[in-house]
């Protein structure tokens, strides 16, 4: 089953909690998002997958699941969330690539991407896999970056920029990091089986110059009003949406988790310290509470 995936964009020994959210002036984008999740989360649910939690910025708003697994390719940022999250059974602790998911089918009645697909060089092979764990009527809460967005179709028009926001491709504006056209986003969600449930537009003011005379807290206020029309439209930077799982999904067998990345082998026995896989024979280290399933141990 070892199958060659897309790069990866690594945030190891990153401090983007710190520089990004902590010191980075984004407490208006950090409360709109707060917002758009409170909308679109349901009241319960089991087991949810948390896809790029980074260092946990958003996993405190998960409030209604009774598990939370957060998974990242970076250790660091999983152990950042630890530190933030503090010790809990609530919360499970996985390394690993999106690409390759190291869980049984069917497994989740909740996942989330947020400020993670925008590295996905292949984005509809990660949302495929997000389809796989999902059981039926699963939910998907999806947040991409948009390249239909006001500023973008200005700096077009203005000649500032030379991609047009129009057309469906995505666009890599750094090396991995890509805006996503809303229409495509939509087709690609529909041919993995997701049923679109609604859409929210986020961060509508998002401009330097806004964000300097206006207070975060009045601007996510204004925001969260916006939010409202993202069903009809969608011309801001950022775009959550929920998805339904639709169609079969195999019902993971009970006590069920883990399946191996390298042969798809469900059948992995936890030793101390590590996971083994009596199919391919691979080991997966456990360290300080993350499931490491980055690359076997040799
Ligand atoms: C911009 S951060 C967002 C973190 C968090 N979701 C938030 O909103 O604060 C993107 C995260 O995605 C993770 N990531 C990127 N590519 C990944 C992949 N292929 N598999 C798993 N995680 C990935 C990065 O390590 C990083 O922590």
């Amino acid at each position: 089953m070892t199958q060659k995936t897309p790069p990866v964009c690594d945030y190891e020994g990153s401090d983007y909690q710190k520089s990004f959210w902590d010191e980075g002036g984004r407490a208006y984008e950090d409360k709109a998002e707060e917002i758009a999740l409170k909308r679109l989360l349901p009241k319960s649910g089991k087991l949810l997958l948390e896809i790029g939690a980074g260092a946990g910025r958003n996993t405190p708003r998960y409030k209604g699941y009774e598990r939370i697994v957060l998974l990242d390719y970076s250790r660091t940022q999983l152990q950042q969330a630890q530190e933030r999250l503090g010790e809990s059974e609530r919360y499970i602790y996985v390394a690993a690539d999106a690409y390759k998911l190291p869980f049984v089918d069917g497994l989740f009645d909740g996942a989330t991407m947020i400020r993670t697909l925008h590295h996905m060089k292949d984005a509809p092979a990660a949302i495929q896999q997000v389809r796989r764990i999902l059981e039926s009527s699963g939910n998907f809460i999806l947040e991409y970056a948009n390249k239909l967005n006001l500023k973008a179709i200005l700096r077009y028009f203005l000649r500032k920029q030379e991609w047009s926001p129009f057309t469906p491709e995505q666009v890599e504006f750094v090396a991995l990091n890509f805006d996503f056209h809303p229409k495509t986003i939509r087709k690609w969600l529909e041919k993995s089986n997701f049923r679109l449930e609604r859409q929210l537009t986020v961060s509508h003011f998002r401009i330097a110059i806004i964000k300097r005379f206006f207070p975060a807290i009045f601007l996510a206020k204004m925001d969260s009003i916006a939010q409202l029309t993202g069903d009809w439209w969608q011309l801001t930077p950022s775009v959550f949406t929920i998805s339904e799982a639709v169609g079969e999904s195999p019902v993971a067998s009970e006590g069920a988790f883990f399946q191996c990345p390298q042969c798809g082998s469900t059948s992995l026995k936890e030793e101390p310290e590590m996971l083994s896989c009596s199919n391919c024979d691979a080991k997966y280290a456990i360290r300080n509470g993350i499931y490491d399933f980055r690359e076997p141990l040799t």
